[in-house]
């Protein structure tokens, strides 16, 4: 596993498991799996119904716990500094856990300076390692990192290999906030798995096309959390730290990006009532 330096000193996992869209029921048997292959960083959030499964499996995996790494996220719902402070005590709760290694906002909507207000005083009093945010395009981020007193640590966004997201990832290494994946699949979308160009870079590698895109996010700084259910998956995601990417096949693939959402755009306001109206109808 290789690891990056987070802009507070923490070490992070450059790649962990997701587990959104994966019911509580099947959650800890797909936690364990994770452990078991080999994965030392968790992504959960509140939004997703599923931290007590990951508490329970961290603790069933018996990997002492400081050799994993768990983040969560703050749901629209628990915005502001009196809602979030609470929450993140329930999510320590379901985590059960003493700490969370990150947490971050989830969506840049709501009171979320409030929000960023409880997390920076949990971080302080050490119940948060790292704190940052998640949807975070470059208008918004720097707003944030202008006006906080710590800047965050991480910044999630959909990032896979037709939304690359160059000019999110400056103004990242700008602030000194680390760039982390979405979504490194784009959850199948445009065919993804047996994309031409990622499949006839990969076999020269004898490498899949779910691992030379994972790869070739690595190779751009980019931190990947990468979602299955089965443990054959699970494995082939994460044996990717064997092979280079060379200079001709980073620019092929750089080449694929289309500079835009697969799924939504923050900018646009259809999308940012859809998320608004959820945060406000959807209590986690
Ligand atoms: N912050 C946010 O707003 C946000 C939004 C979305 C996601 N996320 C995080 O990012 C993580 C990853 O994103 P994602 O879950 O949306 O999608 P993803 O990882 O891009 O794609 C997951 C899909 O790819 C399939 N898959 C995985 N590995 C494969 C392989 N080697 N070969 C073929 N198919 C494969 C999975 O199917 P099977 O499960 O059937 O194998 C699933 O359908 C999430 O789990 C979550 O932790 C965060």
């Amino acid at each position: 596993m290789e690891y990056v330096t987070l802009n507070n000193g923490v070490k992070m996992p450059m790649l962990g498991y997701g587990v959104y869209q994966v019911t509580n029921d099947e959650c800890e048997r797909c936690v364990l799996d994770a452990i078991g292959a080999g994965y030392r960083a968790i992504d959960t959030a509140q939004a997703y119904g599923n931290e007590e499964a990951v508490g329970s499996a961290m603790k069933k995996s018996g990997v002492p716990r400081e050799e994993l790494f768990v983040t969560t996220k703050v749901w629209i719902s628990n915005a502001g500094y009196e809602a979030a402070k609470a929450s993140i005590e329930a999510s320590l709760k379901k985590l059960q856990t003493e700490y969370i290694d990150l947490m971050l906002i989830h969506q840049p909507f709501g009171d979320y300076y409030g929000t960023y207000r409880a997390m920076e005083e949990a971080y302080k009093a050490g119940v948060l390692r790292a704190i940052g945010v998640s949807n975070f395009y470059p208008d918004r981020l720097i707003d944030l990192c202008q006006f906080v007193e710590v800047t965050p640590a991480v910044n999630q966004v959909e990032t896979h290999v037709f939304q690359q997201q160059q000019t999110a990832h400056e103004y990242m290494k700008k602030y000194g906030v680390q760039h982390e994946s979405w979504g490194p699949f784009a959850e199948g979308r445009k065919d993804f798995f047996t994309n031409p160009v990622l499949t006839e870079i990969g076999e020269k590698y004898g490498k899949s096309s779910a691992q030379t895109a994972l790869r070739f996010l690595l190779q751009s700084d980019v931190v990947v959390i990468p979602k299955t259910t089965h443990r054959d998956r699970m494995e082939q995601n994460l044996d990717v730290f064997d092979f280079t990417l060379n200079d001709e096949d980073m620019a092929a693939i750089r080449a694929l990006d289309e500079g835009e959402s697969l799924f939504f755009s923050h900018y646009d306001p259809a999308t940012v009532e859809m998320l608004t109206g959820m945060g406000k109808t959807r209590k986690v």
